[in-house]
Order: structure tokens, then sequence, then C-alpha cells
């Protein structure tokens, strides 16, 4: 179907578009009362993320409400580890966590790759369900967390300031955190080209832990993982989003993606002469400065608009959206964006 807005698809394709596109990384489900009142229809996130219909229209609420560029399919990157057969529970103001944890040979025995369109078929019914409500309005983003990511998870079986048991695997297990980051890498392969085949316009990984590795281990143990995934993904376009990865923008510069998101630390000018002109960058505006005051938000998204000089550039912010944002400072930035003098 041919999209009515597929401005963010022409950006990515390199044509000349009548205004820098924008959306929000954790757009679907943060901030809109209009999300609590369907989350609190069931028994919380999990169930939410299972039930086809609820995630589609949740996901669509941030199209329709706040007027973004494209929708993101609402629903989480531990979707994977669980149907690798590690289930997760998701503790209130706490986060996720894992009863089960990888730290041996035999407890990677208990995990398998998954039949995606079997264990993960919620998702995929989902994002057919979001494509008919959005009826072609804007493109659809489907995603997963990058291997690494992933498997930060799966080793410390909960968030971490430091992720120090899965930092620790790679020092002192290297063989088993490649052979766990591997399995991870071919079953979201499989996860992306399965969202693809139910809908998803474009696809972004999240190296949402990507900062706490040093240069070398961020190479070997994550960067390998994300250039197996990109060169798989030939139907989409692909966005790689590595936050804290500052070191590793040339190399990311040469990955076979389309799109580099950047984060709200990483300088617009040097990450373009570090980066190059292949990419198209996505960002990263700091996702506190829509805590200011409407001037401020107008002084901050204008000077980063200058920065990126309108070419090439989807807005967003350096990270997702936290959720005590003011829904209506958060449309103050996209309306900004939207009405941006070219
Ligand atoms: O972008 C979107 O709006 C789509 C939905 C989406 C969610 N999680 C829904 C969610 C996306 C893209 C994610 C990605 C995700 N999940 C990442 C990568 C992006 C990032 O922020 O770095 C990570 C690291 C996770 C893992 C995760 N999920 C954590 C740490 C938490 C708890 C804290 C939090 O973020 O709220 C979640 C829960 C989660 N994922 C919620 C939502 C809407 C909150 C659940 C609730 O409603 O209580």
């Amino acid at each position: 179907m041919q999209l009515k807005n597929d401005l963010l698809l022409r950006v990515i394709k390199g044509e000349e578009v009548e205004r820098t596109p924008v959306w929000l990384m954790r757009q679907a489900g943060r901030i809109l009362p209009e999300y609590r009142a369907v989350r609190d229809s069931v028994s919380g996130f999990i169930e939410l993320a299972k039930t086809p219909e609820l995630a589609a229209e949740v996901t669509i609420q941030p199209v329709d409400i706040l007027g973004v560029d494209a929708a993101i399919i609402f629903s989480d990157i531990l979707v994977i580890p669980e149907a690798m057969g590690l289930p997760y529970e998701m503790v209130e103001k706490r986060g996720p966590w894992f009863p089960n944890t990888v730290r041996s040979e035999s407890d990677i025995k208990k995990i398998h790759i998954p039949d995606v369109k079997d264990s993960l078929s919620y998702v995929l019914e989902a994002i057919k369900i979001t494509k008919k409500g959005l009826n072609g309005r804007v493109p659809l983003i489907g995603f997963a967390g990058a291997p690494w990511t992933i498997f930060a998870y799966m080793v410390e079986g909960s968030g971490s300031k430091t992720f120090s048991k899965a930092r620790a695997m790679l020092y002192q297990e290297p063989v088993l955190a490649h052979s766990l980051l591997e399995m991870i890498t071919i079953a979201t392969v499989k996860y992306l080209k399965a969202q693809v085949e139910a809908g998803a316009n474009l696809v972004q990984l999240f190296d949402s832990w990507a900062g706490i590795l040093p240069p070398d281990h961020y190479r070997e143990f994550s960067l390998k993982y994300i250039d197996t995934i990109c060169n798989a993904i030939t139907e989409v376009p692909v966005t790689v989003f590595a936050k804290g990865a500052f070191f590793a923008r040339r190399e990311m510069g040469e990955l076979n993606c389309d799109v580099v998101g950047l984060d709200w630390n990483m300088d617009i000018s040097e990450s373009r002469e570090l980066v190059g002109n292949r990419k198209v960058f996505q960002g990263n505006l700091d996702p506190a400065a829509l805590y200011g005051s409407e001037d401020s938000i107008k002084a901050a998204t204008s000077r980063m608009m200058a920065s990126f000089g309108g070419a090439r550039h989807i807005a967003n912010l350096g990270h997702g959206l936290y959720p005590d944002l003011d829904p209506g400072k958060v449309k103050l930035f996209i309306d900004l964006v939207k009405s941006y003098p070219r």
C-alpha cells in the first residue's frame, strides 16, 4: 500500500523532503494518560503486549495524539529472551526481572532458538492489526534489542548500573559468551524478518547498553553481531541506535545500515565527520530538555535542527522519553520540528 506520509522513508532513500520527519523513542506507552487507561484494563505490561488488539491500539495512540511521522510497534526487546526459554516479569517501578539466567554451559543447553512465528505470533499479529488501523497514514517501525543488550539482561537477570555479571562473562567465559550471542543473533534475524513480513516498513536495533563496554569488547561482542544482522536484513531500511557508543562512530559508518541513531552526548558535526555522509542520522535532543520552559524547548530544538542542517535527518530524542514528561511539552517539540523552516 502507498503510504500517505512516507517522509521518513523518503529521507532514508536520500530524497529531498519538504520537512524533517519526527518520531520519539518510547513514544508508545510512557507518557500518555490514554496509554495508562488501556494498561489499567489488563493485569500489566506483559498482558498488554500479548493482547494484539490492545498493543495495536497503544501503538497508534501517539500518531493520533502527538502527530508523529511514524509508529513503533508496542512490545519490548525482552520478548526474545522469553521466546528463547527465559521468561521475565515486569516489576512495577523496578523494571524487568528474570527468575532464571544464563551463566553456564548447562544454562545455555536449556535455551533454544525459537520458532518466532509460533512463540512471537502475538507481536506479528499486533503488527498486522496496527497496519490495518494505520491504513497507510505513517510507516510502522519494527524493532529488536541488539544482541549485546539482550545478552546483558539474560546473564544479569535484571537491569543494573554496571551489568557486572554480564561483563564478567566476557572476561571469564568468552567462548560461552559468543555462543549465547550467536544464538541471540540468529533468533533476532528470524524475528526481524518475521516483523517485516507482517508489515514493518523499517526496523531499529536498540543497543541500550553499548556504552558500558570498552571499545575492543564492543567490537568483539556487539558490533560483530550487529553487522551480521544488518547484512541479513535486506528487505527494509535498518536503524542502529547504540546508546553511549561514541567510541564506535567510525565503525557505525561502515555497517550495512541506513540510519545511525545519536544520543545527546554525541556532538552532531563531529558525528558527521566520524560516520561519514552515507548514513541518515536520527536524534538527538536530550530528553531532559523537555522538562524545560517552552522558551528553552524552542531554543534547544532550534539548536538541534540547525546543527543537523536539514539534510539526511530524522528528528528524535537522544534516548527514550522519560515517563514523567508532560505530553504537552512533548507535543510542542514535535510541532516545532514540523514547522522548522527549511
Ligand atoms: O518505543 C516504544 O514506545 C515502543 C515500545 C517499547 C517498549 N520498550 C515498551 C515498554 C520499546 C521500543 C522498548 C524498548 C526497550 N525495552 C529497551 C530499549 C530502549 C531503551 O529504552 O534503551 C529496553 C532497554 C527495554 C527493557 C525494559 N522494558 C525496561 C528496562 C523496562 C522498565 C522501565 C521502563 O522503561 O519503563 C521496560 C518496560 C517497558 N517497555 C514499558 C513499556 C511501555 C513500561 C511498562 C509499563 O507500562 O509499566
